[in-house]
């Protein structure tokens, strides 16, 4: 018999549904080549490509992806500049092959607060995909978890009275109507949470790789994948 492939060792009734990933470690790759740290994105930006496609394959249904913090704002001016212009490319040179394979495209985060160019880029992007029946793409950008709870929280006190319940606050989430994530995936060996989905993850499953996010292509999700199929999700119970 040949030996099975990763692939067919995954239970299509257990992928999860929604996948998040912090990718992190861009630096790191680009700096062990001698690369500038705008190599590394780049190459970051070909791992998105790769992991929403085989994502899809494996039949998730939302893959999230932390791309800009609200802290991130700190870093030189020219590596931001370099994000911006490498999001708007990716986003525009990758726009048919998601709408060839479903992928529908969401953000989630302080859009207004971007600059023009990639808030229109995004919103082009969107508008082309909105068809997208097999995963959506939700990019978090210039995004924080406690700035999220805090946006939701005002919202709150502008238009309800009354007790709060936890639906109240989901609803008003950046990430609504999208469900939580049932695997949180970090490259790079760090094990921290980085004010990423602060409220959303409170049942996910963890997986942290020391890949590098420029190394983690198609073949690296799987295994993250089977490694969550082998975990009993109690959620607390
Ligand atoms: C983390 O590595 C990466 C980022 C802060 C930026 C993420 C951007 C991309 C993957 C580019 C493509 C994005 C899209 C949506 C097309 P790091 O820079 O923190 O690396 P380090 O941990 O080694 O310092």
């Amino acid at each position: 018999m040949p030996p099975s492939r990763p692939e067919d060792e995954l239970d299509p009734a257990r992928v999860p549904a929604h996948v998040a990933i912090i990718m992190d470690g861009n630096r790191r790759w680009a700096r062990a080549r001698g690369l500038p740290a705008a190599a590394g994105h780049a190459e970051g930006a070909r791992s998105l490509k790769a992991v929403t496609a085989a994502a899809r394959d494996a039949g998730v249904k939302v893959l999230t992806v932390y791309a800009f913090s609200t802290e991130n704002w700190a870093r030189p001016k020219l590596e931001v500049r370099a994000i911006m212009t490498l999001l708007c490319r990716a986003l525009r040179e990758y726009a048919r092959e998601m709408k060839e394979k479903g992928v529908r495209l969401a953000f989630s985060g302080r859009l207004d607060e971007m600059p023009a160019a990639v808030r229109k880029q995004a919103e082009e992007t969107t508008r082309l995909l909105e068809g997208g029946r097999d995963i959506t793409l939700n990019i978090a950008l210039n995004y924080g978890g406690r700035r999220e709870i805090v946006d939701a929280v005002n919202a709150l006190l502008s238009d309800k009275k009354g007790p709060v319940t936890e639906e109240d606050i989901s609803r008003r989430l950046y990430t609504w109507p999208l469900p939580d994530p049932d695997l949180l995936i970090r490259t790079s060996g760090e094990m921290r949470i980085s004010n990423f989905l602060l409220w959303q993850t409170a049942y996910s499953e963890f997986y942290v790789t020391d890949t590098l996010w420029p190394a983690f292509k198609g073949p690296e999700l799987l295994k993250a994948l089977l490694d969550y199929q082998r975990r009993d999700r109690r959620k607390g119970t």
